[in-house]
């Protein structure tokens, strides 16, 4: 979704936004620009193109900039075209601007301001840079954005140039994030954390309806009254090593090759011994609730439907899972001692904001599962937990999913008397995801002869349904083959009707229970021409079966049962030649509702 970055200062402002926006490419967007200050030549100069961020770079025509502001757009109100990306100029040509999020009036304010204006674009941003120039004709240009920022009705993180004043920049946020840093010899302000890298020294994320004022040494934050705010910085340590993708063609093989390593990683960041690192007052404020619900979107509520089932196995509290934009506006009964966990692995999704502020005000008790432990999510919750996958760049999750069920798993275990030895049941599942991925290349060739048809079916039950939720998910995100997760039993009340000859169908059998029910419904198929395909522990397995995985707890079969089926989606859109990593009108981090 859309990125900001935006720098003053004694360096090259174009070199550092154009890094800034390289990396956050990985948040999906569709047209790129920058509005630079050339010192030299004491001109500004806006630069736009429609697509990726090189065919920006070849229109740069900037040699060095002191001040600038880049963006990267994934397209919300208008097409995708140079004319609707981003910044935006004024018509006076005084102001330029950048923004991420959504002016909810943005219709009425032109209606209500600018009743004969021509606007050059479609989008809902023009709008704030002509209130500003409208404003600036009458006041200073603080009280000008000031009186901009109280008409907003929305969502906004905004970066803004005067033309008149290239030693200022201002910025505004309300419900998007933004985070300001120092730099070696100026300021830097990015919508995430990833655009800071290489430059941030200190940073700090910037409240709701705030605006700031900055120059090259220095930021004053205001409220939108004018009084002064004041603000803390933390040392900004990001690694730039974790952020590369070393000898890996696509960051999301190397995320899920990191898989294993990681879940070590959380083991030794929750285990002291046999001691669980959560703290005591988080598990006893979860423990007096008698419902829990779990707020997520996408794969991380695929997780979540995960998390239901330990939860409810291990500690008995009844739990439910909501899709975090329909419960942001219909809130079910919840019953009388409700207790919420969002799980978000960026904690910035707008979705689950709006769920958040809601449950704030009605004082209901919140804590955030997340990647990013200084987001907006887990910030403002009351509690926070992260899930220590290390920084996810591929827009397709992968190893924040098994992340986020193995630190649900270890909360459930850690408010539940259970004995078994979840160490150790963690530890085997690592070592169980290193024998699959030693067969990667098997896993290419079953993909080559099985998925080749536009459309595909997961099947299974209980947390193999889940899985095959997600499975799904991955494999239509990145390989645009139309996929569907099914419940195994449900599959022949309507929907078998779509199995014709090669379909392919993948049965995910982890439970003993319920294997030679799934494996029924697999039959069904087959005999109506489907090709299939087994997802099986090694002690449930039967002649002609595909993939066979090592046996694992099978509470935790999940964190393994879905690594096949990520190396499939891989393979299925390496096959099909697919952007792996940045997936069509995809968007890593959803900062809009
Ligand atoms: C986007 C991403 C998904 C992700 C979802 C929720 O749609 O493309 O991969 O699962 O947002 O994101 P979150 O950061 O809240 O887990």
């Amino acid at each position: 979704m859309c990125g900001i970055v935006g720098y003053l200062g004694l360096n090259d402002a174009k070199e550092i936004i154009l890094n800034g926006l390289k990396r956050l490419e990985y948040r999906g967007y569709d047209s790129a620009g920058m509005s630079l200050y050339d010192g030299e030549n004491k001109t500004f100069q806006l630069f736009k193109e429609k697509g990726r961020i090189v065919e920006l770079e070849k229109s740069l025509t900037t040699t060095k900039a002191a001040l600038g502001i880049g963006h990267t757009r994934w397209a919300t109100h208008g097409k995708v075209n140079r004319e609707n990306a981003h910044p935006h100029m004024s018509s006076d040509q005084r102001f330029s601007i950048v923004h991420n999020g959504v002016i909810d009036n943005h219709k009425a304010l032109k209606t209500m301001y600018f009743d004969n204006h021509a606007f050059k674009s479609e989008t809902d941003t023009e709008v704030i840079v002509e209130l500003m120039a409208l404003f600036a004709k009458q006041m200073p240009v603080p009280n000008a954005m000031r009186k901009t920022l109280k008409l907003l009705q929305g969502s906004y993180a905004l970066l803004v140039i005067d033309h008149e004043s290239p030693d200022t920049l201002y910025a505004a946020k309300h419900r998007s994030p933004l985070l300001l840093a120092t730099a070696d010899d100026g300021m830097i302000i990015g919508s995430d954390m990833m655009a800071l890298i290489g430059t941030a020294e200190r940073y700090m994320a910037l409240e709701d309806e705030t605006f700031l004022q900055m120059s090259k040494d220095d930021a004053t934050i205001y409220d939108l009254d004018g009084t002064v705010l004041p603000y803390d910085m933390s040392v900004f340590d990001m690694d730039v090593l974790h952020t590369e993708k070393g000898n890996f063609p696509h960051y999301m093989l190397k995320e899920i090759y990191e898989q294993p390593t990681m879940l070590r990683g959380i083991i030794s960041k929750f285990f002291n011994g046999n001691t669980i690192n959560i703290s005591q007052m988080l598990l006893k404020s979860i423990k007096k609730h008698n419902r829990l619900h779990i707020l997520a979107a996408g794969t991380s509520m695929h997780a979540g439907f995960i998390g239901k089932g330990l939860f409810e196995k291990l500690t008995g509290i009844p739990t439910e899972v909501h899709i975090a934009s329909e419960f942001a506006y219909q809130m079910p009964i919840l019953g009388d001692k409700p207790y919420f966990i969002l799980i978000s692995q960026s904690g910035e999704t707008a979705d689950l904001r709006a769920c958040l502020l809601n449950l704030k005000k009605k004082q209901y008790p919140t804590l955030t599962i997340t990647n990013v432990i200084t987001s907006t999510l887990a910030r403002e919750a009351d509690d926070a937990l992260e899930i220590f996958a290390g920084p996810e760049i591929a827009v397709a999750s992968t190893k924040a999913y098994t992340a986020q069920i193995a630190v649900l798993s270890i909360l459930a275990y850690a408010l539940s008397c259970q004995t078994f030895a979840l160490k150790r049941e963690l530890s085997e599942v690592a070592i169980a995801m290193e024998q699959c991925l030693d067969n990667v290349d098997y896993i290419d060739d079953l993909v080559k002869q099985t998925l080749t048809k536009d459309h595909c079916f997961y099947i299974g039950r209980g947390n193999d349904y889940h899985v095959s939720l997600e499975a799904a998910l991955k494999l239509k995100e990145i390989s645009y083959i139309h996929t569907e997760g099914f419940a195994a039993g449900e599959l022949k009340h309507g929907t078998i009707a779509l199995i014709e000859t090669d379909t392919p169908v993948i049965a995910i059998i982890s439970n003993d229970k319920t294997a030679q029910n799934t494996r029924s419904n697999l039959a069904e198929v087959h005999s109506r021409g489907a090709k299939t395909l087994t997802i099986v522990f090694e002690s449930l397995q039967e002649p002609g079966d595909e993939i066979v995985l090592k046996n694992v707890n099978p509470s935790l079969a999940p964190l393994l049962t879905v690594l096949p089926s990520q190396l499939i989606a891989y393979y299925a859109a390496l096959n099909r030649g697919h952007d792996i990593d940045k997936p069509r009108n995809l968007a890593k981090s959803v900062t809009v509702e």
